[in-house]
């Protein structure tokens, strides 16, 4: 069972509090304009206290707000800065999984809508692209899935992952101000070492799509290798020398993530995100190392094809990888 799983009414009375922007709010008032009773009033300021928020209880006055929870993994706080987008409800959180994606490839196969989120503070077996594990200690990093239908055709899942990692340097951008790059597909780095991975996983039948599970890891407080940082990564906390709200990132990729979905399902969208990720890739015009299982190939990184595939030009041939290693060599010109 998730440890904290929300309810309607301590996001209503949270919502009513931060509204009336620290001015006391009498309880006759919360109960009439949410049509609760004092007691339910009185339960959900008290569930929000123990939660970590600072509100203040004026005998016969009311109650009034005074700080946010310290815990940046707050999820009322969360779906306060998601009430206006459509996904993100619920986000279910616990401490510690396994991994973020089985119970979120559970709840999806059990017809979970669009947008249901996971969330943990740490992963016991993190997993990888192509098999690897996902280092995840516990309070540095942001570790979720997010569960999705998407009409596309199972050959187009890639394109998932790509949306998904310009939704991480978008709310990563919007948050810290630093524009990451992106390598093909999904590899958000700063100066070469990595902050975030994605790993998109689905199940589908010839033709058809049942459900997709995007699963996000982000190097957000992570400080050197004793917490879980290897040689080649980096937090967003080492870069900007600043801690990061966790639930903020959480909140603006999951935001960024629902408008770029909704965009590629209208008519011209695929072709736009296409469009959009060429220009956003750090990989394009970059001469790149494609590790096979057959072996290597060395070539100018040329464009992306319809289905996110990496086009890559080689003696005067363009080939189209689907899903590879690829290292970036230097910037052709
Ligand atoms: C990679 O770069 O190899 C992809 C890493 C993906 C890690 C995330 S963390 C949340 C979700 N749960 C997992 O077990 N993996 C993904």
């Amino acid at each position: 069972m998730p440890i904290q799983k929300n309810n309607s009414t301590k996001i209503s009375v949270l919502r009513e509090l931060l509204d009336a922007e620290g001015e006391t709010v009498s309880g006759g008032r919360l109960c009439r304009k949410l049509g609760i009773s004092r007691q339910s009033v009185w339960k959900a300021v008290r569930s929000l206290q123990e939660d970590g928020y600072k509100i203040g209880s004026i005998p016969v006055k009311g109650y009034r707000f005074q700080r946010v929870s310290d815990n940046d993994l707050d999820l009322s706080w969360i779906e306060i800065l998601l009430s206006d987008c459509p996904w993100g409800h619920p986000v279910l959180f616990w401490d510690k999984l396994d991994s973020t994606q089985i119970p979120a490839k559970d709840l999806a196969r059990r017809g979970a809508p669009d947008g249901v989120v996971i969330l943990a503070n740490c992963q016991i077996s993190g997993r990888g692209r192509l098999g690897r594990s996902w280092i995840s200690p516990p309070q540095g990093g942001i570790y979720f899935s997010v569960i999705m239908h998407p009409a596309m055709q199972p050959d187009q899942i890639q394109m998932l992952s790509l949306v998904a990692a310009m939704s991480v340097q978008k709310a990563i951008f919007s948050i810290t101000g630093i524009l990451c790059q992106l390598k093909w597909p999904n590899d958000i780095l700063w100066k070469g070492a990595k902050i975030c991975g994605i790993l998109t996983e689905v199940s589908s039948e010839p033709g058809l799509v049942h459900y997709a599970v995007t699963g996000i890891g982000i190097n957000a407080n992570m400080t050197g290798n004793s917490m879980g940082l290897e040689d080649s990564a980096t937090s967003l906390a080492s870069i900007t020398g600043r801690k990061i709200h966790r639930g903020e990132l959480v909140a603006s990729v999951i935001r960024q993530l629902h408008l770029s979905v909704a965009g590629m399902g209208t008519g011209s969208g695929v072709k736009e995100i296409i469009s959009e990720y060429t220009l956003r890739c750090d990989t394009i015009g970059k001469m790149v190392r494609v590790v096979l299982d057959e072996g290597e190939i060395t070539g100018k990184a040329c464009g992306i094809g319809g289905r996110g595939e990496l086009l890559v030009e080689e003696g005067g041939e363009i080939r189209s990888f689907a899903a590879a290693d690829i290292t970036h060599l230097r910037t052709c010109h």
